[in-house]
């Protein structure tokens, strides 16, 4: 049923954008000296090898991480940078990591860390690299209504499902609402991607009318492929982290210049 894989997509434009997000939320989240629980909903593999044939074949991370460290959209001392850095010291030139091991960079040991991945193969792989968290073979909405409201109380959950399933767009809304209510201390952020048919957009504004004080960061970029319906990507943060707009401004003043 699962046919979504990541390493086809890892490093491209949309996860540039959510994962320099990401690295900036956690690294701001991890500087106050008070444990914080991280979950995911779809975490991936958590590590991905640049050079592989699915990376390769699609050509993603050229135009996305690579590219960017090219022209400096990362300066050294930005969080995702510094993740970075350390993926290729331990693992190569070539290693990219999902959000994970982007997460694993950032927190400490008291701190507690839920990663939930359906696929067997992709869990597997995650299981290789995910020592430092409680990891769930499980649909990633049910461990999140499980585990919400986390203890410790501060923190932050990503949602980044593969929306291989035209409902989810339907059913987002609803399961965000349903988390936010139990966990309206967390920090709840969603990827979803912007479409050339527009799918998206009904999903966003159900968001962004539920909660007009969240965040809603969105990028534009050429697609992959001629035809490919991928032109753009989103996050949408519930309780965002003091200064994310100003890092948000900061990378769609980047992708402008695409
Ligand atoms: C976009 S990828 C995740 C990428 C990862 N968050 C990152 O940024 O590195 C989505 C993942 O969700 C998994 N998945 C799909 N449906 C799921 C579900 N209902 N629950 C948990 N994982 C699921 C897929 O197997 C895939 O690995």
């Amino acid at each position: 049923m699962l046919s979504y894989q990541h390493a086809y997509h890892a490093g491209n434009l949309a996860d540039l954008h959510k994962h320099a997000l990401l690295a900036w939320m956690l690294d701001y989240l991890c500087a106050k000296p008070k444990p914080l629980s991280y979950l995911e909903t779809h975490a991936g593999r958590g590590l991905y090898d640049l050079g592989g044939p699915e990376s390769e074949k699609t050509g993603e991370a050229r135009a996305g991480i690579t590219r960017a460290l090219a022209q400096d959209w990362l300066p050294a001392d930005h969080p995702l940078r510094q993740a970075l850095d350390q993926i290729r010291a331990l693992h190569g030139p070539q290693a990219y990591p999902g959000s994970p091991l982007i997460a694993r960079y950032f927190l400490r040991p008291e701190d507690e860390a839920h990663l939930a991945e359906l696929h067997p193969a992709e869990h597997d792989a995650l299981a290789r690299v995910g020592g430092f968290a409680h990891l769930h073979r499980q649909d990633g909405f049910q461990m999140a209504n499980a585990i919400c409201p986390p203890t410790p109380r501060r923190g932050l959950l990503l949602i980044d499902p593969s929306y291989e399933i035209k409902a989810d767009y339907d059913a987002i809304p609803r399961h965000i609402a349903k988390l936010a209510r139990k966990w309206n201390v967390g920090t709840i952020a969603l990827w979803y991607p912007i479409l050339t048919d527009g799918r998206q957009a009904p999903m966003v504004e159900t968001l962004r009318a539920a909660d007009p004080e969240a965040l809603l960061s969105e990028v534009r970029f050429p697609p992959a492929r001629p035809g490919h319906g991928m032109v753009g990507s989103g996050m949408f943060v519930i309780n965002p982290p003091y200064g994310l707009s100003d890092e948000a401004a900061r990378i769609e003043a980047l992708y402008d210049t695409l």
